[in-house]
């Protein structure tokens, strides 16, 4: 019996890539429905495209200070990720905004991940902007990609608590270790077509947990 199909992933990074390692481990296990066919990374020395390499995956830089517009970036970036028979598109730690025309070339297939629970927090520096605010829980989202900025389709989210003594590197940290256990999960939802989109919403069919549902602050009572 042949192999199951597996989904075409192209993985857009400028930086560190640990979650790009995350989905590269997920795809190395043999039951999971997605591959990595390409790494791209706007910033040539980027430590995700050793990442790709050390996996033997295709890694790709495109410099976008080396075009002359935004249009011609995304045209290469687009023509690269087709080249590897990308289906869907994972950014991760990618500091570009995509055009709507980009995103129109994988409607429906461009997924985020987000450090914060949106709509709280979007934009740089999220987890700097949770301790700013005092709030007591925070987490990463993963989403669909619209032209706004972590604005699209909430896929699926992941909590932590925010503790007294928190920096924004521990903070960091302690979201990071959730952020790789849910962008797989999601990634795997999302290809085999568990995520539907309704609008501004997407409706997930994955099985809910059951027992004690609520989250609560450090310190709040049970
Ligand atoms: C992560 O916190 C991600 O949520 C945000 O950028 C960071 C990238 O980290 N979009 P890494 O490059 O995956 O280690």
């Amino acid at each position: 019996m042949s192999a199951a199909r597996r989904a075409r992933l192209g993985v857009l990074v400028s930086g560190s890539g640990s979650n790009l390692q995350a989905l590269l481990d997920a795809c190395a296990q043999a039951d999971f429905p997605a591959e990595v066919a390409c790494v791209v990374s706007n910033v040539p020395t980027a430590f995700g495209l050793e990442r790709a390499r050390k996996a033997g995956v295709s890694a790709v830089a495109l410099d976008h200070k080396a075009f002359g517009s935004r249009a011609d970036f995304e045209r290469a970036l687009g023509e690269t990720l087709r080249a590897s028979g990308v289906e869907w598109v994972c950014l991760a730690g990618f500091m570009r905004l995509l055009s709507a025309d980009f995103l129109a070339g994988f409607p429906g297939r461009v997924l985020n991940i987000h450090p914060a629970l949106l709509p709280a927090f979007p934009g740089l520096h999220a987890q700097r902007q949770a301790l700013e605010r005092g709030v007591k829980i925070t987490g990463c989202t993963v989403h669909f990609v619209d032209a706004g900025t972590d604005t699209g389709p909430i896929i699926a989210q992941a909590a932590v608590p925010v503790l007294p003594d928190d920096t924004e590197a521990s903070l960091s940290a302690r979201i990071l270790a959730e952020e790789h256990r849910l962008y797989p999960l999601a990634v795997r939802l999302a290809v085999t077509g568990k995520v539907t989109l309704e609008g501004t919403r997407t409706r997930v069919d994955a099985q809910a947990a059951v027992g004690d549902q609520s989250l609560r602050s450090p310190g709040a009572p049970k």
